[in-house]
């Protein structure tokens, strides 16, 4: 490996970065941030690591989810708990309906710096630089707010080690405990036909609980009953961050970047001779990259050999997100020939990214019927090709909001102004995510049928 260390990155081309004007205070705050303790281990990351290598021959499952942006604003303890009850509910439904074990990854605790299509945006004839995310910088349409703050870095850390805290409590608390399962229901949900679903299938739950009890084992003390494994995980973009983060390693020597389990690269930022790959080869998580339309064998076998040059299994999630028409076009030739060099390669779907539109009274959205879409062309094409299809990445939240269009509660154009809060992106609300479960367990069932 070409010699490689935390602040190599740095001679290399970089895009999506703010440029900061009090490079004083930048360098005071990277310090800073550098003193910080890990969010976390060096050891949570191979374990994961180890979890998605079995994702990648199909026997289990990556659910990773979350908000497209992280906020400062919207931060409390009421959505995080949501968010982190609508992933357990989702992988509840996938492990007990669709008969796989789920491999549970958080959008969440550093999801805060954002890519952007463009650096200025015109507010009333004004020219001002883009929101960028909290991290960055602040979302109100003001020259002011708009100023890159190295000083956020320091909200954004102390905002992920606390709810990374409140995770941790809810994964290993208690709270997760399958007895509990009923109580994962949201309120809102709970009087849908999905939230019924959920309620059926969670009494199919507490019988088989009773029945393995009848049998004479303790759950009480079995520890896969009462608590799960949740990771976390976000868009390793902004590099000042990233690098203070970076720990080496007492037992092993090796670097890992410790703000978060896993970190991905965006499709904007993924090029081979620029910073962001650099950066991230350097480190032992598990890594994804969102791979778009214009996806080549050839790019993705060149992020293989830097990113993942032992070909070890679970290094290396390809995310892929192209839409729903041009997936079935583009992706089934690129995935033969990838498949032909032998490389292990977590697949997963974004059903999000490719899928955004205008809708006509200006709100950017995505319709339900596109999301699912893509999915199942996703498994389709993976099955021709007698590949693995081996995960979902979402933006979804658990709030009852109104920002994708569709799903069984047929969210329409004209209503998307109801509840419309989020940050960047729209994302699904809690009921669209349980009913995109739903549906995504029945394609794992069948496929299991057929393993
Ligand atoms: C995102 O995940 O929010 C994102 C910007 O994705 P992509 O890199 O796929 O555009
Ligand atoms: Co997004």
């Amino acid at each position: 490996m070409k010699e490689w260390n935390p602040k190599s990155w740095r001679k290399f081309n970089i895009k999506q970065q703010p440029i900061y004007k009090d490079k004083d205070l930048l360098k005071s705050v990277e310090e800073q941030l550098k003193t910080y303790p890990p969010l976390v281990f060096a050891g949570e990351a191979e374990k994961l690591k180890e979890h998605l290598g079995k994702a990648v021959k199909g026997k289990a499952f990556l659910l990773q989810g979350g908000d497209c942006a992280e906020s400062f604003r919207q931060f409390n303890a009421i959505n995080i708990r949501d968010m982190f009850k609508v992933i357990i509910q989702m992988s509840a439904i996938l492990t007990y309906a669709g008969s796989s074990p789920v491999i549970k990854v958080g959008r969440l605790a550093g999801q805060f710096a954002k890519p952007r299509s463009s650096d200025t945006e015109n507010v009333n004839g004004v020219e001002i630089p883009i929101y960028r995310g909290d991290i960055i910088n602040g979302i109100e349409t003001t020259k002011d707010d708009r100023e890159p703050s190295p000083e956020r870095m320091l909200q954004g850390y102390n905002q992920s080690a606390s709810t990374l805290n409140l995770l941790r409590a809810f994964a290993q608390g208690g709270f997760a405990s399958l007895s509990k399962v009923h109580k994962w229901n949201l309120e809102f949900v709970k009087n849908n036909s999905f939230g019924q679903k959920f309620e059926e299938l969670a009494q199919r739950i507490t019988e088989t609980l009773k029945f393995i009890e009848a049998c004479g084992i303790d759950l009480d003390k079995a520890r896969e009953f009462n608590e799960v494994e949740f990771y976390t995980s976000h868009e390793a973009l902004l590099l000042n961050y990233e690098e203070q983060l970076c720990r080496q390693d007492s037992l092993s020597g090796k670097y890992y970047d410790c703000s978060a389990h896993m970190l991905w690269i965006g499709e904007r930022t993924r090029g081979l001779d620029e910073a962001h790959i650099e950066f991230l080869r350097g480190v032992e998580n598990p890594l994804g990259v969102k791979v778009g339309p214009s996806i080549t064998k050839d790019e993705i076998i060149g992020l293989c050999d830097v990113l993942n040059p032992n070909n070890e299994s679970g290094r290396l999630n390809i995310i892929v997100r192209m839409g729903v028409d041009k997936i079935k076009h583009n992706f089934p030739l690129v995935l033969r020939d990838v498949l032909k060099e032998g490389r292990n390669i977590l697949w997963s779907i974004d059903p999000m990214h490719g899928n955004t539109i205008k809708a006509s009274n200006g709100y950017k959205t995505r319709v339900f019927d596109d999301i699912l879409g893509e999915v199942r062309a996703f498994f389709d094409i993976h099955d021709a090709e007698n590949s693995y299809a081996g995960g979902i990445h979402l933006e979804m939240t658990g709030q009852n909001v109104t920002e994708c269009i569709g799903g069984g509660q047929k969210i329409t154009e004209s209503g998307l102004v109801n509840n419309y809060i989020t940050q960047c992106d729209p994302r699904l609300n809690a009921i669209q995510a349980i009913e995109l479960a739903f549906l995504l367990a029945d394609i794992l069932k069948k496929r299991k049928e057929t393993i």
